[in-house]
């Protein structure tokens, strides 16, 4: 089947009590248990809940995986399945992270002992120097937040496999339709669902997907004792939104790619970072492993006040933090996700005063263009 036929297939799952193609909201903490010394398949909603279920087979499948997990959050996913780790070990972390994964492991994990090393995830022989006798995993997210860096994850997830490390990616930016990072070799997908899975900015979820049966024992163990569980109608929501996933990363990829191209030729434009442009350093990599250059992309107008007319002009995109929804979002990357970092590791990291992350939604594209031009021109 093709991924558009699956996404539906795996969201359009028949209630088995009234046969209502869409799965029920089951608003309940507890189940009934009918015998005394055998319990049914479900308890308690924190260890286990039909509709998070069949959200759960949804975000596996998609991902080609066997087992899927859904959080309250991306944060909450990425930190549970972290949370698989214990006081001694060692990560090697791409320096591209997510602002918030970059403060979990500075800020919380290093506190129990797991600690980190940053690496340029681009540099494969830099991230072998940097392994460790204590290293057991490498933690990448491609293309990466906000500057669309490109991490080849074939190659990462066989040099980690060959040093016995797990390879742990942040599928995000691209969502399963566009890339499908367990069959290049990565053990754990994780996701903030909140952007492209659900697609429409109502809801916060994660999810984490793998194929080895002991790691989803491991993940499992966590997301029940730690409780971080996605609700059931946040879980409907998700299923809903998920099944235009295919359409919706189809229609915003083929905008970002036109507005990026459009983008570069405009003068008062420094900097372009979109990988599905061909003239971008992590082309090849993304072509070779992902259907297209995504929905998001950066641009650079020079400096912070340059930043600022154009984010105060655009009167189409939300300015806002997050992406992946049905409208374009601007975001300042310096002062919103990133703001965790200092402008010296901002700065190591490509993201410049005059940097802007705009996630491309389903508007007309001429109408989003015509936005940037009249903004644009504002422009010092
Ligand atoms: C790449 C990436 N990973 C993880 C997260 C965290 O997800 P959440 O905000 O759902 O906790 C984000 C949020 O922006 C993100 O962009």
């Amino acid at each position: 089947m093709h991924d558009w036929t699956t996404i539906i297939k795996a969201t359009t799952v028949k209630d088995p009590a009234s046969g209502a193609v869409n799965t029920p909201i089951h608003l309940s903490s507890t189940f009934y248990q009918a015998d005394f010394d055998h319990f049914g398949e479900f308890d308690y909603s924190r260890s286990g809940n039909p509709t998070r279920q069949v959200g759960e087979a949804a975000v596996a499948t998609l991902e080609g995986g066997k087992h899927g997990f859904l959080f309250s959050t991306g944060m909450a996913a990425i930190s549970s399945v972290l949370e698989i780790f214990s006081q001694g070990d060692h990560l090697l972390v791409s320096k591209f992270v997510y602002g918030g994964t970059f403060r979990i492991l500075t800020e919380v994990l290093n506190r129990f002992g797991i600690t980190h090393t940053f690496v340029d995830p681009t540099d494969l022989a830099a991230v072998e120097a940097a392994i460790r006798p204590n290293t057991r995993a490498i933690y990448i997210e491609t293309p990466s937040n906000p500057v669309l860096a490109v991490t080849d994850i074939g190659a990462v997830a066989e040099l980690a496999r060959r040093h016995n490390l797990l390879t742990i990616a942040d599928n995000t930016f691209m969502s399963p339709v566009l890339q499908k990072p367990l069959a290049l070799g990565v053990d754990i997908v994780v996701h903030s669902a909140t952007k492209f899975l659900s697609g429409h900015s109502d809801i916060l979820a994660g999810a984490a997907i793998t194929n080895d049966d002991a790691l989803a024992d491991r993940i499992y163990f966590i997301q029940n004792a730690f409780g971080a569980t996605l609700g059931v109608t946040d879980t409907f929501l998700l299923l809903r939104g998920i099944k235009t996933l295919g359409v919706r990363m189809a229609a915003s990829s083929k905008a970002a790619l036109a507005l990026a191209t459009w983008l570069q030729a405009q003068p008062q434009v420094t900097r372009v970072c979109y990988p599905g442009l061909e003239g971008d350093a992590g082309h090849a990599i993304q072509a070779k492993q992902a259907v297209n250059g995504g929905a998001v992309l950066s641009f650079d107008v020079g400096s912070e006040a340059n930043a600022r007319i154009l984010a105060e002009s655009l009167t189409i995109p939300e300015f806002s933090v997050s992406l992946g929804g049905a409208e374009s979002i601007l975001s300042y990357p310096p002062k919103m996700s990133h703001a965790e970092m200092s402008p010296a590791e901002q700065l190591a990291c490509g993201i410049t005063p005059g940097l802007l992350r705009f996630s491309v939604g389903l508007e007309d594209p001429r109408d989003l263009q015509a936005d940037l031009a009249q903004g644009l021109a504002k422009l010092k």
